[in-house]
């Protein structure tokens, strides 16, 4: 009786840590929904009463929200592709394991992720037309220079960014959420995010003129790739600060634990636990080892197979691979491949 009362509250208090990221689970049937009903925000369990009300309000953003889910996975498990821990543990969202569940270097990467590919979304859906709420930017308040006018569309960041901020934080803002030294590190990590991702607004241009002679040119405000930000953020990640909640008065603040004296900065991703090294399997932490997992023999970074083996070594093994071949181009116009195989040597992890 008492161990099943201790099972429930790990659980409820893992289920709160996770809540602002919970959304991520609208992978899994988000995209079946019409999302055209209020009743839709309560279908999937993946929205916290916090944002099922900034989803009844706000319908049309749903589809953005559900992209944002996908993308987030995606870049995330692309990012983390040749590290030990490669963030196969979102693929449960929305029921985290401990490497998200905790106040870890990991959830902190995946925060500040989810909250700029959101915002990202978000200001993506406005300059495509996708939303009736908002449209194209407006023209950026920096004056133009006489080599070119602002015009074509922008992408939305201002209003991304605020409502991007709603839906991610909308958990982390009440009380009853998590502790507040997780809320606080929650709340900091998602506005690293955002903050990387304001980073990433480019100037594109466009040349007008006879024959491309480029006598005008207008130029509009852009968004680089999630990937470019969720590479930035993955740096972050590397450099990532240990912190620990001081109070001063009633105001509760995050400091860095070795090194008081300086404030967090608003570029640095925190965190409050250390994690494992992700070498063997350990279900407590979160950790799903690297046996079996592939490594590259000639590379000497995190993908080696020096590091992602943790020194077991490694087993290596033969593939045949099929390819396209002695391609023939034949006027006019078609190709004839052939088909060949040849082998590829893999190494895994013992
Ligand atoms: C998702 O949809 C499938 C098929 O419609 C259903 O079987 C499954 O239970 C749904 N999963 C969730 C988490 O709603
Ligand atoms: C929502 O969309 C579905 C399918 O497109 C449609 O059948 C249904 O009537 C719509 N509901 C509302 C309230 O518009
Ligand atoms: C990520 O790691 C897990 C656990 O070791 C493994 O099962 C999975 O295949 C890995 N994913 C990729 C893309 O390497
Ligand atoms: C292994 O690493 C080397 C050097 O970094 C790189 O050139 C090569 O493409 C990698 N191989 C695979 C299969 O990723």
């Amino acid at each position: 009786m008492k161990s099943l009362l201790m099972t429930s509250l790990l659980i409820l208090t893992s289920a709160r840590l996770t809540a602002g990221i919970s959304w991520l689970g609208l992978t899994v049937n988000g995209s079946s929904v019409g999302w055209n009903e209020t009743q839709h925000c309560r279908l999937l369990h993946a929205l916290v009463p916090d944002q099922q009300q900034l989803c009844r309000r706000n319908l049309e953003l749903m589809r953005s929200v559900v992209r944002a889910a996908e993308l987030t996975k995606t870049s995330c498990t692309h990012t983390f592709r040749d590290m030990r821990w490669n963030c196969s543990s979102v693929e449960r969202a929305p029921h985290f394991s401990p490497d998200l569940a905790k106040g870890t270097r990991e959830s902190a990467f995946v925060f500040s992720l989810s909250a700029a590919v959101l915002s990202h979304t978000i200001s993506r859906a406005c300059s495509s037309g996708e939303l009736p709420s908002c449209s194209c930017a407006p023209p950026p308040a920096e004056q133009a220079s006489p080599e070119f006018r602002w015009g074509g569309c922008g992408d939305n960041l201002h209003f991304g960014l605020q409502m991007g901020a709603a839906f991610s934080d909308a958990t982390l803002n009440s009380r009853r959420s998590a502790s507040p030294a997780v809320r606080l590190m929650h709340l900091h990590n998602n506005a690293v995010g955002r903050q990387a991702l304001m980073d990433s607004l480019e100037t594109k241009c466009k040349c007008h003129g006879v024959s491309g002679s480029c006598s005008v040119k207008t130029c509009w405000k852009s968004l680089l790739d999630v990937g470019h930000v969720s590479a930035q953020l993955k740096a972050r990640y590397l450099s990532a600060t240990k912190v620990t909640a001081r109070q001063v008065g009633t105001r509760r603040y995050l400091v860095p634990r070795d090194m008081e004296v300086r404030p967090v900065l608003d570029t640095e991703l925190v965190y409050l636990v250390s994690s494992p090294d992700y070498c063997t399997s350990n279900a407590k932490h979160g950790s799903y080892g690297t046996i079996d997992r592939q490594c590259n023999k000639t590379s000497s970074g995190s993908g080696s197979c020096n590091l992602m083996c943790c020194g077991r070594g490694y087993n290596t093994y033969t593939e045949q691979v099929e390819e396209r071949c002695h391609c023939r181009y034949h006027w006019c116009c078609y190709v004839t491949c052939k088909k060949c195989t040849h082998t590829v040597e893999r190494h895994v992890c013992k």
